[in-house]
C-alpha cells in the first residue's frame, strides 16, 4: 500500500493508503471511533469502525492515547464536513509506541508550563502553523534577495566588535582574549558589499537584552542586506520592496496557517508601498501634540512606536534620528549635522520596529571620532576602517528582525512563539 502524507491526501481519493504519524485526538462512541491523525504535514480526520477493523483492533484503537505513534491503512474519501474536506476510513491500525501521560492536553495551560514543554508544544496546531509561516517568510526573504542579484555571504558569530553599543554584549573568553557574540553581521556585510556589490547576510544575532518585553529575544535572526553605491532613499526602497514581497508571499502561501492563527488577513492585504514617511523631528512634534512627555533627543520606547505606527494602516518609515541615540557607523546628514541618515520601519498594530538601517558613514575622521566617543577599541576596528581607505563608496543597508516580522504577520502577542526554542533573559531551556 502506498505511503502518503496528509497534505497530499486529495491526490488519493478512493484509494487505499498507508499513513504514519501520531494521535492528535481520539474519541469513540459505541462501535465508531474518531481519530484526529497528525503526521507533521497536517491533521486528518479518520473514521475507525468496529465493523471495518474487527474487535481486536477496535479495542487497540480505544486504548490509544494522545501522541501515541501509529500506522494506519485505509481508504481516502471526500467528505465536505470533515476538516480539510477529506477523511480516511480506517481498515487497519498499528501502534508503534504508546505515549503515557502526554503533558499538553486539550485543556488550557499556562504559558510558562507550555514554554517548559516547548519541545512537545511544537506539535500543537498553532505552534506548527507559526513555524510553517516562519519557514515561508525565510524562503520569501531569500527568494527576494537571490532574484535581485544579492550574494549571500555569512558573517562570523565570534567577533571583537561591538557594532550596536556595549550594553547588550555577550562576552566570552577566546584563548586569552575577549570575544563577543555578534549583535549584527553588518560590519562584515560592509566588507562583503565592497566585494560583491549587493550582499546579504542572514543568521543569528545575540544581545544581552536585560528587559523582559514581548519584542526582545537574546538570540534572534536578522537578515541584513548591504549595498554598494546606494544612498538612504534607495535603501528605504529596498526595505519597502522586501516587506511587500514577504507579505504577498505569505498571503499567497500561508492562508491555511493564518486561518488557524485567526489572523485578520485584511490588515495585511491593505498594505501598499511606498510606506508613509516621517522624520524623527516630525514624530517628536506629533507625540508632543498628542500629550507625550518627550523631548528632542530622546529615544522612542514601545508606547511611542505604537502611537506613531497607529496613525497608519501600512508600516511607517521614520528617518533622520539624532546621532547621539544611533550607532557609530551611521552617516551624518550633510544638511543637518545633528541627525544621521538612519531609518527605522515600524509595523502597524503595535508591533513596533521591524527594520533598522542607514546610509553608512564614509568619512574616516568622523568614524574615528564616533568610535572614540563610544569608548570602543580603535585597533579592533582597523579592518573596518580599511573599507574607507581602499575605494570607499556611498553604501547603505538595513537589518530586518525575522521574529518581529513573524510575530506581526501571524498576529502573535509575544515574540517567544515565533522561534522554535526561545532564548530570553529568563529562559535557556529546553
Ligand atoms: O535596529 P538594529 O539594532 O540594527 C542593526 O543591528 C543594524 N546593524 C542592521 C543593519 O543596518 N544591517 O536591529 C535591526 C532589527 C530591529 O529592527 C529588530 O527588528 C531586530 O533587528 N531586533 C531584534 N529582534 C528580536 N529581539 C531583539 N533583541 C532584537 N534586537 C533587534
Ligand atoms: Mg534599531
Amino acid at each position: 500500500m502506498k505511503k502518503v502524507f496528509v497534505h497530499k491526501i486529495s491526490d488519493y481519493v478512493n484509494q487505499e493508503v498507508t499513513l504514519k504519524g501520531w494521535v492528535y485526538n481520539s474519541r469513540s462512541s459505541g462501535k465508531i471511533g474518531f481519530l484526529t491523525f497528525r503526521d507533521g504535514f497536517g491533521l486528518l480526520q479518520c473514521i475507525v469502525a468496529k465493523n471495518d477493523v474487527g474487535e481486536e483492533k477496535f479495542d487497540l484503537f480505544k486504548k490509544l492515547t494522545q501522541e501515541s505513534s501509529i500506522t494506519i491503512n485505509g481508504k481516502v474519501v471526500e467528505n465536505e464536513r470533515a476538516p480539510g474536506g477529506y477523511e480516511v476510513i480506517v481498515s487497519d491500525i498499528e501502534t508503534l509506541h504508546l505515549s503515557k501521560d502526554y503533558p499538553i492536553t486539550p485543556k488550557e495551560h499556562g504559558t510558562d508550563f507550555l514554554m517548559n514543554n516547548r519541545h512537545l508544544w511544537l506539535r500543537s496546531k498553532k505552534q506548527h502553523a507559526i513555524l510553517k509561516v516562519r519557514h515561508q517568510i525565510i524562503k520569501a526573504i531569500r527568494d527576494f534577495f537571490d532574484s535581485n542579484d544579492f550574494t549571500l555571504v555569512d558573517s562570523p558569530i565570534f567577533t571583537p566588535n561591538a557594532a550596536e553599543g556595549t550594553s547588550t554584549l555577550f562576552a566570552t573568553e577566546y584563548f586569552g582574549k575577549m570575544a563577543y557574540l555578534a549583535q549584527t553581521g553588518q560590519l562584515y556585510g560592509e566588507a562583503s558589499a565592497m566585494a560583491f556589490g549587493r550582499h546579504y547576510n542572514f543568521g543569528p544575532c545575540f544581545r544581552a537584552e536585560k528587559s523582559k518585553t514581548r519584542r526582545h529575544l537574546t538570540e534572534f535572526w536578522m537578515v541584513e542586506p548591504e549595498i554598494a553605491f546606494c544612498e538612504i532613499e534607495e535603501d528605504i526602497k529596498w526595505a519597502e520592496d522586501l516587506l511587500a514581497y514577504v507579505i504577498s508571499h505569505v498571503l499567497e502561501n500561508c492562508k491555511e496557517h493564518l486561518v488557524i492563527l485567526e489572523r485578520d488577513i485584511e490588515q495585511l492585504e491593505k498594505i501598499k508601498t511606498p510606506f508613509p514617511r516621517l522624520s524623527y523631528t516630525e514624530c517628536i512634534e506629533m507625540l508632543k501634540a498628542d500629550g507625550f512627555e518627550i523631548n528632542w533627543g530622546d529615544d522612542f520606547g514601545s508606547p511611542e512606536e505604537t502611537h506613531i505606527a497607529g496613525k497608519f494602516d501600512s508600516p511607517v518609515v521614520v528617518h533622520r534620528f539624532p546621532s547621539k541615540i544611533k550607532a557609530f557607523y551611521m552617516k551624518r546628514d550633510p544638511e543637518n549635522d545633528d541627525v544621521v541618515l538612519g531609518m527605522d520601519i515600524l509595523a502597524p498594530e503595535g508591533y513596533g520596529e521591524i527594520v533598522g538601517g542607514s546610509e553608512r558613514e564614509t568619512n574616516i575622521d568622523v568614524l574615528l571620532e564616533r568610535i572614540d566617543e563610544e569608548g570602543l577599541n580603535k585597533e579592533d576596528y582597523e579592518w573596518f576602517l580599511d573599507l574607507r581607505r581602499f575605494g570607499s563608496v556611498p553604501h547603505s543597508g538595513f537589518g530586518m528582525g525575522l521574529e518581529r516580522v513573524v510575530a506581526w504577520l501571524c498576529g502573535l502577542t509575544h515574540i517567544r512563539e515565533t522561534v522554535p526554542f526561545a532564548r530570553t533573559m529568563s529562559r535557556i531551556t529546553p
